[in-house]
């Protein structure tokens, strides 16, 4: 009745942007992001048919106001009549400050949920259950390269290439630890109700979708680099756009943007993207990491820099209840 596991966070090179269908968490778009290594979720579950009620912990502390989510989705792998739990999430990075820490918690969630109970679901059954809490936690199930694709009323999602076949490397700039200015669903539907641009972003994505799967395939890194960034630019064009206006960025966001400007006119092979949040992610080749590490660091605002290779998808660990 317990178990424990862990999910890496994902970083969306072809964004998801709004939704379908609001109550089901369904994607208006298809997606593609990478998986990361070192930036992780670890979830414990007990449950206890003695217990009274569900209790989440967020690295060590309860957290009330983010229980009913977790409940949900609890529910929904369960269905109804289910013991009471114990929920301890353990995070190695800043949560809600766009770095993606619902994409690993769901993601972890549900596999230790499934291993908790002996439940023997698929990892795409686990993905659709993870993305109706959070649409880009379904994508932290799977390792790699990883494509998200909406097909009737369902996702489909899967690794497209492995960590191993293309070694990138994601550069994170923390340029603000407070958590975000809205949350992105709330922000996703007032893009599509408010933005000028929504219609055009979700007309636009299968092309960006069928760049970004090409550029993978081919390891083109010029051409990832070129829809990674446009894309992003799109996604925000539609938050600036929405109103009122959200602007999810800091003056040091702009700074970052210039520092990877920078790299690229020497010649190295990095790019950016940004989420829902103030902090910029930077993918590069292996080979520049130390340089974009450095040009991060020597940025004005960024008050950390993280780093990770490419990272599997969520797992169950061996090492049980801790
Ligand atoms: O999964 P959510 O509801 O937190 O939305 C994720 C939105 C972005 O991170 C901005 C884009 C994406 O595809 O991950």
């Amino acid at each position: 009745m317990r178990a424990s596991s862990q999910a890496q966070p994902n970083i969306a090179l072809v964004k998801y942007w709004g939704k379908r269908d609001v109550a089901g968490n369904l994607p208006d778009t298809g997606s593609i992001s990478v998986t990361l290594d070192s930036l992780w979720t670890r979830m414990h579950v007990a449950f206890d048919a003695a217990a009274r009620n569900d209790v989440l912990l967020v690295n060590g502390v309860e957290a009330p106001a983010m229980l009913p989510r977790v409940k949900q989705c609890i529910n929904d792998l369960c269905g109804p009549g289910r013991p009471s739990v114990v929920v301890r999430s353990d995070c190695n990075f800043p949560i809600a400050a766009g770095l993606a820490s619902s994409a690993s918690s769901f993601a972890a969630l549900v596999v230790a949920v499934c291993a908790a109970l002996d439940r023997k679901v698929s990892p795409l059954q686990m993905a659709r259950v993870a993305g109706r809490a959070s649409g880009s936690a379904a994508r932290s199930l799977f390792g790699g390269f990883v494509e998200l694709q909406v097909e009737g009323d369902a996702i489909v999602v899967d690794s497209i290439a492995t960590p191993e076949a293309w070694s990138l490397i994601v550069t994170v700039a923390i340029t603000e630890t407070g958590a975000k200015k809205m949350p992105s669903g709330a922000a996703m539907q007032l893009g599509k109700n408010t933005s000028p641009f929504y219609k055009e972003w979700v007309a636009r994505q299968p092309r960006d979708l069928d760049a970004a799967r090409e550029a993978i395939a081919a390891r083109d890194f010029g051409a990832l680099a070129a829809v990674a960034e446009s894309n992003c630019l799109k996604m925000h064009s539609v938050t600036w756009s929405s109103r009122p206006p959200i602007v999810y960025w800091n003056a040091a966001t702009l700074c970052c943007l210039e520092s990877v400007r920078r790299l690229q006119d020497r010649g190295v092979p990095a790019f950016f993207t940004i989420d829902a949040g103030p902090q910029v992610k930077v993918i590069s080749e292996r080979e520049a990491a130390d340089e974009t590490m450095a040009a991060l660091r020597a940025t004005p605002g960024v008050v950390d820099v993280m780093q990770s290779t490419l990272g599997s998808g969520a797992r169950l660990l061996d090492t049980g209840w801790q």
